[in-house]
C-alpha cells in the first residue's frame, strides 16, 4: 500500500499523490497505457495570460492534440475525459474552444456524453459585447461501458413532498430521496477574490467543480490525472474522495502553491466551499449593498419582493 502522505515527484502506480514539475507531455510519457480513470484539465486558452505565450491558433491547437492523444493512451477503456475550456479570444472576436478542440476529440474516437456549461456570476465587464459569464465542460468516453454513477452527486429536488396522483403507486412519494440528477447546467461560483479558495493563480477551478466529477466517473482507489495542474485543484478534489491524484505543471510557482494546498487537504485544514451550499443571494442574506442608493423605492421594492416570494410556492 502506498504511503499517505508522501508527495511524489515522478509517477509510479504506487504512488496516491504525484506532482510532476514540467511539461505534461514528459510525464504523459512515463504513464503506461490504460492506467488513469479520469483526465480532468483546464488547459491554458492561449490568451498570453502569465502561464502561456500566445501562438497562432493553429499551432496552439497542434499542441492540444499531442496532449490528448496521449491522454486517450493512459486512459482506461472506462474512463472519462473531461476538458473545460472557455473562449480564445482574438482581436474581439471570439472562438469557443470547445467548438475547434471537439474535432480533436472525435478524430480520437471519443464519444462525447455532455457538453456542461459551467455558468457562474464574477468575470470582466464587457463593453462592446455580453460579459462572458459561461464555460464548458467537454465529457468524453473512450468506451460505451464507463463509469457513471449520480447517486454521490444528486442535488435536492424541487418538490420533494409530490407523490404520484394515480396508477398503481398513487400516494407514495415520486421523488428519489436521494435527489435529482444535477443536469448539464451548474451554476457554482468562480474562484474570484473573496472566494475561500483563492491563491495567486489568475484561473484556479473550484474544488467543488471537479468534486462532481471525480464521485461521478471514478470509484475509490482510481486515478485522476491532471496535466495542466496549476494550484493542484484536481488532486485536491481526488485525494478527498480516496483517489489517487496525478498533476503536471511548467511552473515552480503553482507546484508549489499545489504542494501546501495538498499538505493542508492532508492535514484537514485547507478551506473550501462545500458542494452542498447554495449560490449566496444578496437579497435573500439581507446584504445592505444590494440596495441602490440610486433609487428611493429600491428598499422598498425588495422587501416587498421578499414578502411576496415568502407567500408564492416556488416555482
Ligand atoms: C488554466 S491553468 C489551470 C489551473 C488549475 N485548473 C487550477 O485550478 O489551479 C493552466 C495551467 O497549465 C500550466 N501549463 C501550461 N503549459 C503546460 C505544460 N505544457 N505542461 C504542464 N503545465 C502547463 C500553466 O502554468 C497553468 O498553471
Amino acid at each position: 500500500m502506498f504511503d499517505e502522505l508522501r508527495i511524489a515527484e515522478q509517477f509510479s502506480a504506487h504512488e496516491r499523490i504525484v506532482l510532476f514539475h514540467g511539461d505534461c507531455l514528459e510525464l504523459l510519457h512515463s504513464i503506461p497505457d490504460q492506467s488513469i480513470q479520469l483526465i480532468v484539465t483546464s488547459p491554458p486558452y492561449n490568451l498570453g495570460k502569465e502561464y502561456e505565450r500566445k501562438l497562432k491558433l493553429e499551432t496552439y491547437l497542434e499542441q492540444q492534440a499531442k496532449v490528448i492523444s496521449e491522454c486517450v493512451r493512459v486512459l482506461r477503456d472506462n474512463g472519462s475525459i473531461c476538458w473545460q475550456v472557455g473562449n480564445y479570444v482574438d482581436n474581439g472576436s471570439i472562438i469557443p474552444l470547445d467548438s475547434v478542440l471537439y474535432p480533436i476529440f472525435s478524430d480520437l474516437r471519443l464519444k462525447m456524453r455532455n457538453r456542461i456549461i459551467w455558468h457562474f456570476e464574477h468575470g470582466l465587464h464587457c463593453s462592446r459585447r455580453f460579459s462572458g459569464r459561461y464555460e464548458t465542460i467537454m465529457w468524453f468516453t473512450k468506451s460505451n461501458d464507463f463509469v457513471f454513477k449520480l447517486d454521490p452527486i444528486r442535488v435536492p429536488q424541487k418538490y420533494p413532498g409530490k407523490r404520484y396522483f394515480k396508477g398503481p403507486r398513487a400516494g407514495e412519494y415520486s421523488c428519489n430521496p436521494l435527489g435529482k440528477n444535477p443536469g448539464d447546467l451548474w451554476v457554482i461560483p468562480n474562484v474570484k477574490n473573496n472566494h475561500v479558495e483563492k491563491t495567486e493563480h489568475p484561473c484556479q477551478f473550484p474544488v467543488e467543480l471537479i468534486e462532481r466529477l471525480v464521485l461521478s466517473m471514478t470509484n475509490e482507489g482510481d486515478s485522476v490525472f491532471d496535466p495542466f495542474m496549476g494550484t493542484g485543484t484536481s488532486i485536491i478534489a481526488a485525494i478527498r474522495h480516496e483517489r489517487k491524484g496525478i498533476g503536471s505543471e511548467v511552473f515552480e510557482k503553482y507546484i508549489a502553491i499545489a504542494k501546501e494546498r495538498i499538505q493542508q487537504t492532508l492535514e484537514g485544514t485547507l478551506k473550501t466551499r462545500p458542494m452542498d451550499r447554495p449560490v449566496y443571494d444578496p437579497i435573500r442574506a439581507g446584504n445592505s449593498l444590494s440596495v441602490s442608493p440610486w433609487s428611493q423605492t429600491s428598499k422598498a421594492q425588495s422587501q416587498d419582493l421578499f414578502a411576496a416570494e415568502s407567500k408564492t410556492p416556488a416555482n
